[in-house]
């Protein structure tokens, strides 16, 4: 199949679109390479993706973060079955476009805004990425022919919901603007589903983590902080807990849901018992022979509790578990934190 994956160059996105690469579809990737966490790791996934897929040296230098202090990215490239080109969802002369170019089969909709603190301060990119970027993505697949997309969202709409979450809890009420904006965009995508045909999988993600994670989340701060004996911020009493998954479960799970469905909202999550923050703290403490130095913080008013997938449905329609134990998945981070610490001593969290 030839697919369209947005973000990239994302935490997500770029495991997804290497599994795609592995299993010989053809991928073009778009990201505008936002700088809301530091670019330098959106070039190491991009590298990634462009070594996985054959590329030249040349290009594999311009994406090395090593040597590329200020994070300037090619505005694109190709190799083998791999094309990326740099661009934004918001603009939809460039989304309608790309669209006359290549005869999509399916779009993995992974581009977005993610961070619910910082909704907060900036609920306006929110909707124009989330909401209006999506928007401009079915409009793309509707004057095109393309049918099927899988469409990102997330745990956070559960709040305050009975655990562990089911598909068909009311989730009205929604605790951040980047909440509200994923929901906006679930209910976007079911009315071009009920207008123009469109068969749309809904994964709903579990805080995911692993290799190359977001520097906004807190495994990647928690370790980044203890490997270096600096002081780790922990908003609340560290006893909130979520249902961790491991990235590259969730890159097989968003997979699955390429399948035809119709219309269906389903969790991708880790379905164990939520760890809490002390808990995965300690883990980083063992893994790294080191003891974190906690700052506290109040509890934060959008943030959630807890989390806790029920994912029976995710097992029915998907035929999809997770295979990575939270212990493993720990440790595969873990490790790749100290592989790259090098480059990754500065970055920006
Ligand atoms: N990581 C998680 O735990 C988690 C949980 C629930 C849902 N999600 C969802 O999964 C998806 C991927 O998240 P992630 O953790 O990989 O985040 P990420 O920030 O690493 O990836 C998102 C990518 O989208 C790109 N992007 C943002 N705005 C864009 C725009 N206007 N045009 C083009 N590209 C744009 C960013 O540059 C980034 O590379 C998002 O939709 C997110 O909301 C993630």
């Amino acid at each position: 199949m030839k697919l369209l994956v947005t973000g990239m160059a994302g935490f997500i996105a770029s495991r997804t679109a290497a599994m795609l690469l592995e299993q010989g579809h053809d991928v073009v990737g778009v990201d505008n390479v936002n700088d809301y966490y530091d670019v330098r790791l959106k070039l190491w996934r991009l590298r990634e993706l462009a070594r996985l897929a054959g590329a030249d040296a040349a290009t594999l230098a311009r994406l090395d973060p090593a040597a590329n202090s200020v994070g300037a990215c090619p505005d694109s490239f190709c190799a083998g079955g791999l094309s990326f080109v740099r661009g934004d969802i918001e603009n939809k002369p460039f989304v309608l476009d790309l669209f006359a170019r290549h005869g999509f089969d399916a779009v993995l909709n992974l581009a977005a805004r993610a961070g619910v603190r910082y909704s907060m301060e900036h609920p306006d990119v929110y909707m124009t990425t989330n909401l209006l970027g999506t928007l401009h993505v079915l409009d793309g697949m509707r004057a095109h022919g393309c049918k099927k997309m899988v469409l990102a969202s997330t745990s956070s709409l559960y709040a305050g919901q009975p655990m562990p979450f089911r598909e068909d809890l009311p989730v009205n009420t929604p605790i951040s603007p980047y909440a509200a904006s994923k929901k906006a965009a679930e209910a976007l995508a079911y009315s071009y589903h009920h207008l123009y045909g469109l068969d749309v999988s809904v994964v709903r993600y579990f805080t995911v983590y692993g290799p190359a994670g977001r520097p906004d989340m807190s495994i990647f701060r928690f370790t980044q902080w203890i490997a270096q004996g600096r002081p780790l911020e922990l908003f609340g009493d560290g006893e909130q807990s979520r249902d961790f998954t491991y990235v590259d479960d969730i890159a097989r799970g968003t997979i699955a849901a390429l399948r035809p469905l119709g219309f269906e909202t389903i969790n991708l999550g880790g379905g164990n018992r939520p760890l809490t923050m002390n808990a995965v703290i300690e883990f980083i403490e063992k893994a790294l022979g080191k003891k974190a130095a906690i700052e506290r913080r109040p509890f934060h008013k959008a943030d959630v509790r807890e989390t806790y997938a029920d994912i029976g449905k995710a097992r029915r329609l998907l035929d999809w578990a997770p295979a990575v134990a939270p212990h493993d998945g720990f440790a595969l981070t873990v490790d790749w934190h100290r592989e790259q610490a090098d480059w990754l001593r500065d970055i920006r969290l």
